[in-house]
């Protein structure tokens, strides 16, 4: 039995680090974790210039020890208004390392997000032509649609004809949770890839309902059926390149996960290593977890891989029941269970 593991430094590919005391209380745990990562864009107001994005870059940086060794890749929140020159000026600068796309109201402050494809059609010709990655949030908003079809119908409905219109534009779709998503990914050319959160693969949708209502363990694509778990975390094991690590760690303040309107969002970036590697070792294939961490991303991005490693023992870990942060309490992934890996 191997009890420990060394992998070349990883990267998370999704991740909110929020902004004020959000910020200075979260990125920590994600600099300790991760060389790099890709920053959701999703703040009011969202970060839709490469100015905000510089700025926001900088209050990252800023909330960090000055010897942090830790690289925000930052990325644009599309808007229907958005302007492609912004878009291919901050990805030249920089800048922009992606764009993001969120369907208006598919999830937390995503009112500024698109309400009609057609209305970023010319960004997205410009994405295509520069190789500027758009990160998709796959879930559509129609009141008529069950929350756990959401994906599945917006794969049929939105991605695969915009696919179909941009084949060479590189596609990530984000926080996948259904086994639609995984075939979809699987059957797609080369430019297309999915991330997964460590979250998708250890619960299924019962895990909000367990003898009560269960806040902490809501996030956006909400958690689906017991074979959509099994055939997310198949992918994210599977060792094929279009999966990659992407927490979408998402912190939100106690009092507003337990709420009458709680939060969308599962903070996972504390122990989020330690997470995914219990799904790997539980599926017999540790051999498996450094291309998933540490190499599939930076590849589909098109960036170097990461020097230097970490190494993760098999040894137990706590996960306390809340954190200290803003001001207030925020409840981790796993709060109050003990993962068998730990980060050293
Ligand atoms: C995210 C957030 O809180 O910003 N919430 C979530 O449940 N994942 C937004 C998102 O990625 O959908
Ligand atoms: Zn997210």
């Amino acid at each position: 039995m191997t009890d420990s593991i060394t992998i070349r430094r990883p990267d998370d590919w999704h991740v909110h680090l929020r902004d004020g005391a959000m910020l200075e209380a979260v990125a920590g745990y994600t600099a300790r974790q991760f060389a790099r990562a890709i920053v959701m864009p999703n703040l009011t107001p969202p970060v839709t210039t490469a100015d905000a994005a510089r700025a926001y870059r900088e209050a990252i940086m800023a909330a960090l020890p000055g010897d942090a060794d830790f690289t925000p890749l930052m990325t644009a929140y599309l808007t229907d208004t958005i302007s492609p020159d912004e878009l291919a000026r901050g990805h030249e600068d920089g800048v922009f390392t992606a764009a993001k796309l969120y369907p208006a109201g598919a999830t937390t402050n995503s009112a500024s997000g698109v309400t009609d494809i057609a209305n970023i059609r010319a960004a997205l010709e410009a994405m295509q032509s520069i190789g500027m990655p758009l990160l998709v949030h796959g879930e559509v908003t129609d009141h008529d649609i069950d929350i756990f079809d959401r994906e599945a119908v917006f794969i049929e409905r939105i991605l695969e004809p915009l696919v179909r219109d941009f084949p060479a534009l590189r596609i990530v779709l984000e926080h996948i949770t259904t086994a639609d998503a995984v075939r979809f990914v699987e059957n797609a050319g080369q430019n297309v890839a999915a991330t997964i959160t460590p979250h998708h693969c250890h619960i299924n949708r019962n895990a909000i309902f367990e003898r009560g209502i269960r806040p902490h363990a809501y996030c956006l694509p909400i958690a689906k059926r017991e074979q959509h778990r099994l055939a997310v975390r198949a992918a994210a094991v599977s060792g094929s390149p279009k999966f990659f690590l992407g927490t979408d760690s998402a912190p939100h303040a106690k009092r507003d996960k337990e709420a009458a309107c709680g939060c969308a969002g599962i903070f996972n970036a504390p122990y989020a290593l330690e997470s995914y590697a219990a799904v790997f070792d539980e599926e017999d294939v540790l051999d498996h977890f450094e291309a998933f961490a540490s190499e599939h991303g930076p590849r589909f991005y098109g960036l170097p891989l990461n020097e230097g490693t970490v190494t993760l023992r098999r040894e137990s870990v706590d996960i306390p029941e809340s954190l200290d942060a803003a001001g207030g309490e925020i409840v981790p992934f796993h709060a109050g269970e003990t993962l068998r890996w730990s980060l050293i």
